[in-house]
């Protein structure tokens, strides 16, 4: 039994294999309309979410599955003080699949050790969030071709951002791949990532503060909002709340064929006048999210 916890969890071989199912999917969806008859995903949300929780369950319901799970830790026992690794014994009973999302590091984990089916970390506290990855892997896939040979610009909240880091994680992988980090100095990428993912594998990157300064240099700008939930402090959070916001003036500092990427939910970091230009992307995200967790479903439950 497979599960998913971080995207070093898949070989760079496995995840061609997944880019080549998705593509397969999106290209013949009536191949897969009932290769999951019969099969139920749980989605065990404590935090809020609106595309993760519901891109897995429009993924399980095009696979022709069924769905079930809460949305928060007050409609579930935690309100009475389940432990993750009682909940994930019961939900083991219930489903055939289980996606959880929840505000403490390392929680996903502690459900995959108690569960008798696969779980797929869909957010753990500031760490990893390894489906959003998949996302955005797939959309470069798509979109670009290759993963090589690129400079990434991470814009943001680099410090409590989960898909910053698990991205960054996937991406080293990769051949000729550049990073640039634009945060303000507060929330800097974690000296974990700094030291054990960056230095030790000799992987180029550079921090800044200005995003005005690196934009031509860039092939992707990955956006991300700062992370409020996680701050300790209100303080904090207004002041660096609109630190950055990209525009029209920024985008056209950029490449022709640059890439603007963002997880979304997106609060003020991008103006929306930029949504119009043919280089944002964050919309075609969300579409590619679904297909690609339709792959990931089939390639845990061995339906492929
Ligand atoms: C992200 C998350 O939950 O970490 N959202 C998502 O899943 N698409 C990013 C965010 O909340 O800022």
């Amino acid at each position: 039994m497979r599960h998913l916890m971080n995207p070093l969890d898949f070989s760079v071989k496995e995840l061609e294999d997944l880019f080549t199912l998705t593509d397969d999917i999106m290209a013949s969806p009536e191949k897969y309309r009932h290769r999951c008859d019969g099969k139920i995903l749980a989605t065990c949300f404590y935090e809020p979410s609106t595309r993760t929780r519901l891109s897995f369950e429009s993924a399980m319901l095009r696979l022709g599955g069924q769905v079930l799970g809460f949305a928060s830790a007050d409609s579930s026992s935690a309100a009475k003080g389940e432990s993750v690794s009682d909940t994930i014994r019961i939900i083991s009973c219930y489903a055939d699949i289980c996606a959880i999302r929840h505000p403490k590091e390392g929680a996903a984990l502690v459900a995959a050790t108690k569960a008798t089916i696969p779980v797929i970390n869909a957010g753990d506290g500031g760490h990893q969030h390894p489906t959003q990855t998949l996302t955005d892997l797939m959309t470069i896939h798509a979109l670009k071709g290759s993963f090589d040979n690129m400079t990434v610009g991470l814009c943001g909240d680099l410090k409590f951002g989960r898909t910053v880091h698990s991205l960054i994680n996937a991406l080293k992988r990769y051949s000729n791949i550049n990073f640039i980090f634009i945060s303000p100095e507060e929330l800097r990428i974690p000296g974990y990532i700094r030291e054990d993912v960056l230095d030790r594998n000799h992987i180029p990157y550079r921090e800044v503060r200005k995003l005005e300064d690196v934009m031509p240099e860039l092939d992707i700008l990955y956006m991300t909002r700062v992370q409020r939930e996680r701050f300790f402090n209100e303080e904090d959070y207004v002041r660096l709340k609109d630190y950055y916001i990209l525009n029209k003036d920024k985008m056209s500092l950029a490449k022709k064929d640059m890439m603007v990427l963002h997880p979304l939910p997106r609060v003020n970091e991008i103006s929306v006048e930029v949504d119009e230009d043919d280089r944002a992307r964050y919309f075609d995200q969300v579409r590619y999210g679904v297909y690609v967790r339709m792959g990931l479903i089939l390639t845990l439950l061995e339906l492929i």
